[in-house]
């Protein structure tokens, strides 16, 4: 079955053509980063319309890399929640008509659930597993019993931890996006420069929660002394001491989850899956005897293939959408552990 996926729920215009859940034939994604630049970071409104500009040649595209034409294709996949409703919409409206045209089946994808899938497509692991999803826009530590059943062990209060990132660079001027600046800041910084403050979260109900707002407070408000004593560190130590912390705080986490549910697998997606420091603590499991997988670099980010993926998989169990979803800027129901 060949599935074309279609992601625009961001600041990426990106379609992918998937063969049978697993091969990549395709997998463009234009990014807009250089025009939201200026404003150091995603504008709602200029996303959509360069969206509306471009989704017609970037589906184009990935229909021709993949040596295919569009008859050969045999549904069509969309993000349809959460994410810029604007955005959003643009994919889910264009993917309907596409679908309907071809007279094949449509099927809206949800964004948290496609991320957690991503390392399926080129590292299948075993059901169950331990669930990290960390993104711009999300963090859920959650159990995964199967790619549609998920159960939320632990979140955020308050920032996504890719959120973090991006506002300590944009306080620092560091550039954008800040999760990829910090990283590369932070390979030749020091990471116990600066000793920045972890979450304390109290109760049972907060086991494996996480806060990002109080970390990225302390480390914008580092600047505003630095400001006041007219003297300042170099880029590269605040990077590294961010990225310590803000990695420390959910690997803590991910390892008493780890401990009190006795799985012994994990996967992580979502953006801020590619943060080296993160891949490199995951990975560090495996001397405990865990299996862990993340996406490749590619797969991290968003981008179509890990909806076209997640579509092939409803498609096999016979699930599509009628013509009549929407999209969601919201985040659809989970089942809390
Ligand atoms: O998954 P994604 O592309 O979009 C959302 O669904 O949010 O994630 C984007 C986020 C941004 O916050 C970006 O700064 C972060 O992922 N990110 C990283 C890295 N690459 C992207 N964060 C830390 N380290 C990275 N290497
Ligand atoms: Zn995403």
């Amino acid at each position: 079955m060949i599935v074309l996926g279609i992601e625009t729920s961001c600041d990426e215009c990106s379609a992918a053509v998937v063969r049978d859940g697993h091969v990549i034939m395709s997998n463009v994604i234009a990014t807009q980063i250089e025009l939201h630049k200026p404003y150091q970071g995603v504008v709602p409104e200029l996303a959509s319309r360069l969206h509306t500009e471009w989704i017609q040649q970037v589906v184009e595209a990935a229909i021709r890399q993949a040596g295919i034409t569009k008859e050969d294709l045999d549904a069509v996949a969309v993000t349809s929640r959460p994410g810029l409703l604007g955005s959003l919409l643009v994919g889910v409206s264009f993917a309907k008509c596409y679908a309907t045209a071809l007279g094949i089946p449509f099927i809206g994808i949800d964004h948290i659930r496609a991320h957690l899938y991503a390392s399926q497509i080129e590292n299948p692991l075993e059901y169950p597993y331990l669930g990290v999803l960390v993104s711009g826009g999300h963090t859920v530590i959650c159990r995964v019993d199967g790619y549609d059943d998920i159960s939320v062990l632990g979140t955020t209060i308050d920032d996504a931890i890719g959120e973090a990132f991006d506002k300590v660079a944009k306080f620092y001027d560091l550039g954008f996006p800040g999760g990829v600046v910090i990283d590369r800041l932070s390979q030749s910084g020091n990471p116990t420069a600066f000793l920045f403050p972890g979450p304390s979260l109290d109760g049972e109900e907060h086991r494996y929660d996480m806060s990002y707002s109080g970390l990225k407070t302390a480390v914008i408000n580092q600047r505003m002394q630095f400001l006041q004593e007219g003297a300042a560190d170099t880029p590269e130590n605040i990077a590294a001491s961010f990225q310590r912390q803000a990695v420390g705080i959910l690997m803590k986490r991910v390892r008493l989850a780890l401990k009190d549910t006795g799985l012994t697998r994990v996967s992580a997606g979502g953006g801020v899956a590619a943060n080296s420091l993160l891949r490199k603590e995951l990975k560090d499991l495996e001397k405990g005897g865990y299996t862990v997988t993340f996406p490749s670099l590619k797969l991290c980010t968003d981008n179509g293939a890990m909806v076209a993926g997640l579509g092939y998989r409803y498609l096999s169990d016979g699930i599509s959408s009628d013509t009549h979803l929407g999209a969601s800027a919201r985040v659809s129901a989970f089942k809390k552990s």
